[in-house]
């Protein structure tokens, strides 16, 4: 079975983070996202993994994720010209594919569960399609699903404006080679684009075998800034464990589990876990409180910050509070004169903020 990772597209709901990088390398717990699903797949054992990438990120993608060695898999670059909809980014992958059936992961997609136990239910069962679904209190944001009084899945609908029911498709699918029949099928949604969606629909319609399973674990769709920080909650909380190292000084406090990248030093300071810091960091009179996580080279001077996420080579210095807040790479915030209330920021690349 191979992989295919969906990280084209436009990434336009984590603006203005994304005007200039691609939303998949955004970090979670100071890993890129589309690793998660990349390492997801390898300890499933995927090692034949396509990636689909966009003319604007695909360079970034490419150099910071590599031909695969790192994750003991084999990774080829797909480019999809134009963000035209997710079966269309199979289509583009179709000679990467071939006739074999596939796991097909969404990019920005998290799931707490491996897809150990997907793969096996579909290599037992063979069906043209198996999807997931999770129940959400908003499944007008997803594709949603309806199933019949069996469990079976009757029809799937993308973005309803009236959902059927409020099972919403996760981004992990499996499918045979069937579904390039489907997409071939399908014309484009009234957004323009061909939906994975639509091709599924149109597998149900033709009468093909069409199965889903409930995802029971915890599912994050990073697309938007509290999704993103929610997912760095909960991979801090269950999957950070490091000690810290890097260097503290005798007046700094440490206390949870806290991990700290070689290189960085902090100073009359106090961190209360979860908590990543990256590499070459300097923190300063600051207070880091659970839920965050800072990238390399980043400079915290006399802040208070938690439940956030600052992106490598920020620097943010007398900011007074901070706290569920997104950071974009090399942003500055400043104050010439300590300011005592609390900031929430969403703040893209090269930004800089003045107090
Ligand atoms: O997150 C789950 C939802 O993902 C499903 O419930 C929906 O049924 C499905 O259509 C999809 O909806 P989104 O609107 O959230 O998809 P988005 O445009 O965010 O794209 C998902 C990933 O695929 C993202 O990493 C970008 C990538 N992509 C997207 C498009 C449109 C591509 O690689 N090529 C594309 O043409």
């Amino acid at each position: 079975m191979r992989g295919l990772i969906l990280s084209g597209g436009r990434g336009t709901r984590l603006r203005p983070l994304t005007y200039t990088g691609a939303k998949q390398l955004v970090p979670v717990a100071n890993k890129p996202i589309l690793w998660y699903g990349i390492e997801a797949m390898v300890a499933s054992g995927i090692r034949d993994i396509g990636i689909v990438i966009s003319p604007e990120t695909g360079d970034q993608v490419k150099q910071l994720t590599g031909d695969g060695t790192r994750f003991g898999a084999q990774i080829s670059y797909i480019l999809q010209a134009e963000p035209l909809g997710l079966a269309h980014a199979v289509r583009t992958a179709r000679p990467f594919l071939g006739d074999e059936a596939f796991a097909m992961y969404l990019g920005d997609n998290l799931i707490q569960t491996g897809l150990e136990q997907l793969i096996s239910r579909f290599e037992v069962s063979q069906p043209d399609a198996l999807i997931l679904l999770k129940r959400v209190p908003n499944p007008t944001a997803f594709g949603v699903a309806e199933l019949d009084a069996t469990g079976q899945v009757r029809r799937l609908v993308e973005k309803p404006k009236e959902p059927p029911s409020d099972l919403a498709l996760v981004g992990v699918y499996l499918f045979s080679a069937f579904i390039h029949k489907a997409i071939d099928a399908i014309a484009p949604s009234a957004r323009g684009e061909l939906e994975i969606t639509d091709a599924i629909q149109s597998l149900i319609a033709s009468g093909q075998r069409v199965e889903s399973l409930e995802l029971a674990g915890w599912w994050l769709d990073t697309g938007k800034k509290d999704d993103l920080l929610e997912a760095n909650r909960i991979i801090l909380d269950e999957q950070v464990i490091c000690t810290q190292s890097g260097e503290v000084d005798s007046e700094s406090k440490i206390s949870g589990r806290v991990c700290i990248g070689s290189g960085s030093k902090i100073i009359r300071s106090t961190i209360r876990g979860p908590v990543i810091i990256g590499t070459n960091c300097s923190v300063e009179d600051t207070y880091i409180g659970p839920y965050t996580s800072i990238g390399d080279r980043v400079i915290l001077k006399k802040v208070d910050i938690d439940h956030s996420v600052v992106l490598e080579g920020a620097n943010v210095s007398e900011a007074g509070r901070v706290v569920d807040s997104l950071i974009g790479q090399r942003a500055v915030v400043r104050s010439h004169q300590g300011v005592p209330v609390a900031h929430r920021f969403m703040l893209g690349d090269d930004s800089v903020v003045e107090l």
